[in-house]
């Protein structure tokens, strides 16, 4: 299983990994400011990029993955965003199409540090390969199958950690909002019908359709669509996301329409039992 993932050796070592967690701290702790409000947003990328790096290994070990592709999932769930704290520091936003593409920008950072310097040529341009492609609606699928594995499988770890950040903001977004969390969208009432439409056809919801906040939670709804590996869907089962976003949206029929559909598409593949969903 999964022997599509080898074709490249990766030989990374934990001291490697050791040395590179150090470059990221320092790295983070230049972007403080002192500001209370802009600390809290470059926080909020730091630990996600430390969540997302605990949830690709863990998935990794799940799926059975092997020591030195353990590592490698480390390294690129933590560095997946790293461009984020420079787009906040000059944009002072987390929306790319109102500023830049934040997984570009963390290559360009990457490259112009030579963060990745102790790696060989093919491992480093396959770890810039996976950043840029993180964020994309589109896999590039004339990609190599390793490029592709990986991708999927921090896309699945990023979604993951996403989950956890805007159900633990709805929980508390009336007493603590952050307009960096909801991207600056209005607080209507309504869900627009090109969002509907796209999750009861079983498609991840138009970044191009998003009009307010509401639709903004049911593009997470909709991400269940765009996940690759069975161990992510038990544990959107079980830390019980769609349930915590139906709870933060109005009860209306569409809503109840959009909940029991991805809900059953999400039980449907449990019950496939599929570990390779994309396969
Ligand atoms: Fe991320």
């Amino acid at each position: 299983m999964y022997a599509d993932r080898k074709s490249v050796f990766i030989d990374i070592q934990p001291e490697n990994v050791r040395n590179l967690r150090k470059w990221f701290d320092a790295y983070v702790a230049s972007f403080n400011t002192g500001d209370s409000d802009f600390q809290k947003n470059i926080t909020l990328k730091d630990d996600h990029s430390r969540c997302v790096c605990r949830e690709i290994r863990e998935l990794g070990s799940q799926i059975g993955l092997f020591q030195n592709e353990l590592l490698l999932c480390e390294v690129i769930g933590l560095f997946h965003d790293v461009g984020r704290f420079d787009q906040y520091a000059r944009f002072q936003t987390f929306a790319d199409m109102l500023s830049v593409n934040h997984a570009e920008l963390g290559v360009e950072i990457l490259k112009e540090n030579k963060v990745l310097c102790c790696f060989p040529e093919e491992l480093k341009d396959l770890i810039f390969r996976i950043i840029s492609y993180h964020n994309l609606a589109d896999l590039p699928l004339e990609e190599t199958t390793t490029c592709l594995f990986y991708t999927r499988l921090l896309r699945d770890a990023d979604k993951l950690d996403i989950w956890r950040v805007v159900t633990e903001y709805y929980s508390n977004s009336t007493t603590h909002s952050n307009r960096a969390i909801e991207l600056s969208l209005p607080d209507t009432n309504n869900i627009s019908r090109e969002v509907y439409e796209d999750i009861m056809n079983r498609q991840i919801v138009d970044v191009r359709h998003i009009k307010n906040i509401n639709d903004f939670k049911l593009l997470q709804v909709g991400w269940v669509y765009d996940i690759n590996f069975l161990p992510t869907l038990e544990k959107i089962r079980d830390r019980r996301y769609l349930e915590k976003i139906n709870a933060v949206l109005t009860d209306s029929v569409e809503v109840k329409e959009i909940f029991s559909a991805v809900e059953s598409y999400l039980y449907e593949k449990l019950k496939d039992n599929m570990v390779q969903l994309y396969a």
